[in-house]
């Protein structure tokens, strides 16, 4: 599974240059600063594929990566971030909307929540743009590694209890960690029903 190269695709500002579909496509969506450029780079084994950062704000495009030329890793930006500037945000959220609503090879949305503060207000407003237009989407918590153990069966229920709510069927929330590589095997697998044969 994914034995193949993994590379760099595609950097997409506005919805006119988007890639031509080819294979199937998984994104990465979640607050500034959660982990998904990480994420990616963790799946993909090269971690510097997709640039990552301590400060909120680093990805500001759509950003393409194949994945054992089986699939695509579609890394966006966050949201939810002050610092950046109200058009700059608008502009990406614009090119989020039209990317999600309007793509016949996407999959499947990855829904990033930081392990340490759980589903947060926006989050919610992400889970029920998605659940109004038929999004298929999951949630995989990050940063698993800075979380206590004692802290780690609450925010399970938590979570769990948040997207029990939800209309649309939720598949198993993934718990990993870019850093120590928890749950990658794991999210590699839930992909590997995506990718092509
Ligand atoms: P934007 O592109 O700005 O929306 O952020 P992002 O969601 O792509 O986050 P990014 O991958 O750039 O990571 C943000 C910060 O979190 C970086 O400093 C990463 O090193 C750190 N980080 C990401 N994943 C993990 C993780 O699993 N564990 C720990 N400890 N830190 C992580
Ligand atoms: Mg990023």
């Amino acid at each position: 599974l994914f034995a193949g190269p993994c590379d760099f695709v595609a950097a997409v500002p506005t919805i006119d240059r988007l890639p031509p579909i080819t294979l199937t496509e998984v994104a990465f969506a979640g607050r500034s600063n959660v982990g998904k450029s990480s994420l990616v780079n963790a799946l993909t084994g090269r971690s510097t594929l997709a640039r990552t950062s301590n400060t909120p704000g680093r990805t500001q495009q759509l950003n393409f990566f194949s994945l054992g030329e089986k699939l695509l890793l579609v890394d966006m930006p966050g949201y939810g971030y002050a610092e950046v500037p109200k058009a700059e945000a608008a502009r990406w959220a614009e090119v989020i909307d039209l990317y999600l609503r309007g793509r016949a090879s996407l999959r499947r949305v990855c829904l990033l929540v930081d392990a340490r503060h759980g589903v947060k207000k926006n989050d919610l407003d992400s889970m029920d743009w998605l659940d109004q237009r038929a999004v298929p989407y999951q949630i995989v918590l990050t940063k698993a590694d800075k979380l206590k153990q004692k802290d780690r069966e609450d925010l399970l229920a938590a979570t769990a209890k948040t997207i029990s709510r939800r209309p649309a069927a939720h598949p198993d929330i993934i718990v990993t960690s870019a850093e120590t590589g928890e749950g990658i095997p794991a999210l590699r697998a839930v992909l590997g029903l995506f990718a092509a044969a």
